[in-house]
């Protein structure tokens, strides 16, 4: 009897049906069954049907409701889909067409769309997408951590992962399972709208920090997603998607890095190629970045998604297809497996295979890849949210704390004449004004209106601090500063002790149409936007003294400021908790400690500007203005001092290398030290120096530490022009300090390979 029955066991496994139905949906079978299992019930239309996704049903009922009759006759614009409706796609999705969404918003919507998933033949789950980028700002309660420019700012790549856990969690509580973070491409233009996105201009920092965030990410639960491949950072004219042309040794050594490291130290789950071109090959059907570098040379074994109606335009941009048929054909042949979003693309994918211009195989492949990532999240067993474990977890105490503790360590101090930490005894009344100072311009890009007893604006920050402050409302809108509030802020000043002015940009999603940066808003001038410098000089006029705080998710030139206010601080897009933070730094109950992960620069024309530059950058240099920025990378002041002295290196490869730091002020404070190197004579030129390590620091006043960093063989080499790696013996000089600026560094030199 025992063995009739384990034979029917036996053939009841080897058919791929079991106890509790199909092997697929068994949770003891191992995963790679599971999806062979699976793959073999689908029909090409369900596998295809994975590869497809689509808006949330909220979005696009927001636009059917909004759209004007040319905006939905042009289709895609804003979600909305030519000849199909809400309602069409809630059918496709109990009918397994559709394999994943995106900007699902609430956990209602995910747990409905699950539960028609659940209606289809196969029961496939959805996966659900979101771009998650400093918390999950686009749904509404989440806690919303520094914008990436302001959490590279911390160099502290431990608390950033942090955050990145958390971001899943709420994410996973909410319904979404797929972060569209993070951004690692290297900002080196402060006129493209994005850095603020972008953990700065550095590989070694935005490696670091890309590692972080995909793995914070992925130990909680959710499919990280590294992009944009490649080199978006530096477009030929600073705005957004505008084409790249960049040679092999540049692509290896400054901007694929973090990709690199990311795969090789994370194992992200999934990639989106740039929007861009490269070198006329659009990112969206380039084999060489997707299949070459990524996949055969990384060893990235994820999935590819490609960006917002980026297949498509292959052809109707880019126009190295005629069609959009053949934008889809070069694109999934060149790695694309997930099509971000919208109808059209199944059907052309089904008359491809038809007509044998595609590979059946390589939709197996694609569709196999994505099932794997959902038998992986577990969702075949448990697709639907929790929200219990929802209440528990968003916006929870812990999640705040870390927010506060990034923002904290993430502003930067870039001036101080000594006026700060303000004296509340000195300065009875305080007016503070200018158009960021009480309003969201802190949450920054990929948030969308948070709940006001979520958040603190700088004024409530300051506030906080007990001093006795006037507010002087000009409105946030950046656009639209009158005459009378400018006129009604400098008679306010006049009757107070010291103003501190907000100022900055407006990279908020809630104010699509005010908005100054972020996505799409690409600037030819980076000062100040509108009356804003108006409204300082005026205030600075009255002789009262004045400190200015920028919120912006980008560099600003704001020359004429940093040479006339005594104190100047980058707050960057501080967060949920911001606005606390940059109050306990202006008093001093914080001891400030970001140092800048972007060079400020000086002019627009500076542009672009970073600190890891050739020999002859600055050969020649402008006869209308100076070349040095602004502000450098890695530059941060603090209400103490450091020293650095006693700079080693020892041993055999790897080397290590040792500096002694110490507090010479009367605060604590945190220092985060900074290693750099040169190498001194190359057979290809190499840049003046290049970051290879940091940390950061704790001391005590008159406290020393000794940092110790290593150098390894892969720190002294670097790729050519034909893109091959070099290691090549010699003299290079060691950097160490707590500034990129040549005068903060201390030097010692080696020679490499004796
Ligand atoms: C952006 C992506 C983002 C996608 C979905 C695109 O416009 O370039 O970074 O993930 O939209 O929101």
């Amino acid at each position: 009897m025992k063995h009739i029955l384990l034979a029917a066991v036996v053939a009841v496994a080897a058919s791929g049906v079991s106890a509790v139905g199909p092997l697929y949906l068994d949770p003891k079978q191992p995963v790679e069954r599971r999806v062979d299992d699976l793959m073999e019930r689908m029909t090409l239309d369900e596998k295809i049907g994975q590869m497809c996704q689509y808006v949330g049903l909220a979005h696009m009922r927001e636009a059917e409701k909004n759209a004007t009759a040319e905006e939905l006759a042009a289709g895609h614009a804003r979600a909305f889909y030519k000849g199909l409706s809400s309602y069409d796609v809630e059918a496709m999705t109990a009918r397994g067409e559709i394999g994943s969404f995106l900007h699902v918003l609430t956990a209602t919507e995910a747990d409905h769309l699950q539960k028609l998933a659940a209606e289809s033949r196969l029961k496939i789950p959805v996966l659900i997408g979101i771009d998650a980028i400093h918390g999950n700002g686009l749904v509404r309660g989440s806690t919303i951590y520094p914008s990436p420019i302001g959490l590279a700012s911390t160099f502290d790549p431990a608390l950033v992962e942090q955050s990145a856990r958390q971001t899943a969690v709420e994410m996973r509580a909410t319904g979404s399972h797929w972060a569209f973070a993070p951004n690692i491409e290297i900002a080196r233009d402060a006129r493209w709208g994005r850095v603020g996105e972008c953990f700065g201009e550095d590989p070694c920092l935005v490696s670091a920090m890309g590692v972080a965030t995909v793995r914070g990410l992925q130990d909680a639960g959710a499919l990280a997603c590294v992009k944009h491949l490649v080199a978006g950072g530096v477009p030929n004219n600073g705005t957004n998607a505008a084409p790249v042309e960049m040679g092999e040794g540049e692509l290896r050594n400054a901007f694929l890095p973090p990709f690199k490291a990311a795969v090789e130290q994370a194992q992200p789950w999934s990639m989106m190629p740039a929007h861009n071109e490269l070198n006329g090959v659009p990112c969206h059907s380039s084999s060489w970045l997707m299949e070459y570098v990524m996949r055969r040379e990384y060893g990235f074994a994820g999935i590819s998604v490609s960006d917002w109606m980026d297949m498509e335009a292959i052809a109707s941009k880019h126009r190295v297809a005629a069609n959009t048929k053949e934008a889809f054909l070069l694109s999934v042949l060149a790695g694309v497996d997930v099509h971000m979003h919208g109808p059209e693309f199944a059907q052309d994918m089904k008359e491809l295979i038809e007509e044998g211009r595609l590979p059946a195989s390589r939709v197996d492949e694609a569709c196999r890849k994505i099932l794997e990532a959902k038998f992986r999240l577990g969702l075949f067993e448990n697709r639907y949210t929790d929200p219990a474990a929802a209440k528990q977890t968003v916006f929870s105490a812990g999640h705040r704390n870390t927010a506060l503790e990034l923002a904290r360590r993430s502003i930067v101090l870039l001036k101080n004449d000594g006026i700060l930490p303000l004296d509340k005894t000195k300065y009875k009344k305080i007016l503070v004004t200018g158009p960021n100072a009480d309003c969201q311009a802190t949450m920054g890009d990929w948030v969308f209106d948070q709940p006001r007893e979520n958040y603190t604006t700088i004024l409530d920050g300051i506030r906080a601090q007990g001093a006795a402050v006037e507010f002087a409302d000009v409105g946030w809108n950046l656009r639209t500063i009158s005459d009378q509030a400018v006129r009604a802020a400098v008679a306010k000043a006049r009757a107070c002790d010291l103003t501190i002015v907000v100022v900055g940009e407006d990279s908020f999603r809630e104010h699509w149409t005010e908005k100054t940066c972020g996505e799409n808003r690409d600037r030819w001038d980076i000062t100040l936007w509108g009356r804003q410098q108006e409204l300082v000089e005026a205030i600075h006029a009255t002789g009262k003294p004045v400190v200015v705080v920028l919120v912006t998710g980008r560099p600003l030139a704001v020359k004429w400021i940093a040479d006339n206010v005594p104190a100047l601080v980058q707050a960057w897009e501080p967060g949920s908790t911001g606005g606390q933070a940059v109050g306990e730094v202006l008093f001093g109950a914080v001891n400030p400690s970001g140092k800048l992960p972007m060079t400020l620069p000086a002019h627009v024309g500076q542009t672009p500007i970073y600190y890891n530059y050739k020999p002859t950058q600055y050969f020649r240099t402008w006869i209308d203005g100076t070349r040095d920025p602004l502000y450098p990378f890695g530059h941060g002041l603090s209400y103490t001092s450091f020293a650095y002295s006693d700079l080693k290196v020892e041993g055999q490869l790897p080397y290590t290398v040792t500096v002694q730091v110490a507090n010479t002020g009367t605060r604590a404070g945190e220092e985060v030290v900074q290693l750099y190197l040169r190498d001194d004579v190359s057979t290809f030129t190499r840049p003046v120096k290049e970051l290879k390590g940091f940390l950061r620091v704790a001391l005590a006043p008159g406290e020393k530490k000794s940092v110790t960093f290593t150098l390894a063989a892969a720190d002294f080499s670097y790729y050519g022009p034909d893109g091959k790696l070099r290691l090549e013996p010699g003299a290079f000089t060691v950097m160490a300090g707590g500034s990129s600026r040549d005068a903060a560094l201390i030097k010692t030199a080696i020679n490499y390979g004796d």
